[in-house]
């Protein structure tokens, strides 16, 4: 096999190709274009383009009304992403990054596609949020040019970029893709290529837990999410955020995660959300989901005032403390697996997620002692392996 050259990757006049100009295509082409790359924009759909760069035209007509972006920048990063009705539009592109539907097969033929065009020097990134960067570079002709570049919903407000090697993957790739995110003003961290990278792994609880607690009747979906705003902090709860991601996108990420664990029951999907995906609740995509956004509904959640007083009842610190004790607990495991390292771990959930703390911190803070018997006890009243601590917990 032949292999790339990877000297180190320009920063400056990039041609960046994007494919997929969906939810994430669209965003990370407005962070390269913004860091002044030329972008080249394709997507199976043109009218799906189309639509996507009115959208982009109209975000930074706000930004500059709001005085957060000079009219000549906005024209800039606008016409610097210059829309392609055919693949090989992108042909000279030093750097690629895939961002198309989540399905390893479709991924794999357009890799095929653009590798007999691009040069042999361009970087192929994929976006993928669960799927395998080893499974899907090995279909390549030249894996090692191959890597994850994974950023976050909305890309162009959330900081963080996982950028994930597969064994294949040149060495000198990582640091170019971590050193070119930084220079996007990106907060890159390096991901092991394990099911669901750092956040999609660690943040499997957040909801899993919270679906099982609405089954098994303890909450409402409206319950756990004022628990978790209110206790915990967080910008939204699970319910809300399902919401926003897609119920069907965040099933499907379970569903990776989960088979790619060789079906680990910490990971086991919830039939609550399979109901709801089959039923085309998938949130405010769809106008409905845990909640209703609809003119009629009252899915402006964020906007009820709390009713939880100052001091929250013994079952709703009992939920939150389920969640949390479950998500430290991924946070440990992942530490014991070195998936990154510890600063990365932190700086993934709150950069990519919104996390108000890092989970390693938040242990020690609560005390670990008490997340191993929050964990305890949860097993011994369910017997299940999805309950079961990591190694490292007890020695933290
Ligand atoms: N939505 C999120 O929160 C999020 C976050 C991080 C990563 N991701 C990942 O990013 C990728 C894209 O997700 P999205 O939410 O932007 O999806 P999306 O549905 O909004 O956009 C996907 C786009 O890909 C296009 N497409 C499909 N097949 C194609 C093909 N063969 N060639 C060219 N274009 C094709 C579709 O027309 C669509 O416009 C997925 O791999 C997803 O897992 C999503």
């Amino acid at each position: 096999m032949e292999k790339t050259q990877n000297s180190k990757l320009k920063t400056h006049n990039l041609k960046v190709g994007i494919i997929g100009s969906g939810t994430m295509g669209i965003g990370i082409a407005q962070v390269a274009s913004n860091a002044g790359c030329e972008v080249f924009l394709y997507d199976a759909n043109a009218a799906q383009t189309e639509k996507s760069l009115s959208g982009l035209k109209k975000t930074l007509n706000k930004l500059t009304e709001k005085g957060k972006l000079t009219a000549e920048k906005a024209n800039e990063v606008f016409n610097n992403i210059k829309p392609c009705t055919d693949i090989s539009g992108l042909k000279d592109s030093d750097l690629v990054i895939e961002a198309i539907i989540e399905n390893k097969e479709i991924k794999t033929k357009v890799f095929g596609e653009l590798e007999s065009f691009v040069s042999k020097e361009c970087i192929i990134g994929s976006n993928t949020s669960s799927i395998s960067i080893t499974s899907l570079s090995s279909e390549l002709k030249n894996p090692e040019r191959f890597i994850g570049i994974h950023f976050f919903n909305p890309a162009p407000l959330m900081p963080l970029v996982e950028v994930i090697p597969g064994l294949l993957t040149d060495k000198d790739v990582p640091q170019n893709i971590y050193d070119l995110m930084k220079s996007w003003g990106k907060t890159p961290v390096f991901a092991k290529d394990i099911p669901g990278f750092i956040v999609n792994r660690i943040a499997r609880p957040f909801y899993g837990e919270a679906l099982r607690i609405v089954e098994e009747n303890i909450a409402t979906p409206q319950e756990v999410d004022e628990v978790m705003r209110t206790i915990g902090n967080f910008k939204m709860g699970p319910f809300e955020l399902m919401d926003l991601i897609g119920i069907d996108v965040n099933f499907s990420v379970t569903q990776t995660v989960y088979k790619d664990y060789f079906f680990d029951p910490k990971y086991k999907p919830s039939l609550l959300q399979q109901r709801m995906a089959e039923a085309k609740l998938l949130g405010r995509k769809t106008g409905k989901g845990f909640y209703d956004y609809t003119e009629t509904g009252s899915g402006k959640q964020e906007a009820l005032p709390s009713t939880i007083n100052q001091q929250p009842t013994s079952n709703q610190q009992a939920i939150f403390m389920r969640i949390l004790s479950m998500l430290i607990n991924e946070g440990v495991e992942a530490k014991r697996l070195k998936i990154a390292t510890d600063d990365d771990l932190e700086l993934a959930m709150q950069k990519g997620v919104n996390y108000p703390k890092g989970l390693l911190a938040w242990g020690k803070e609560i005390g670990y002692e008490k997340i191993s018997e929050t964990l305890q006890n949860l097993y011994d009243d369910y017997q299940e392996e999805r309950y079961r601590q990591s190694p490292l917990l007890k020695k933290m």
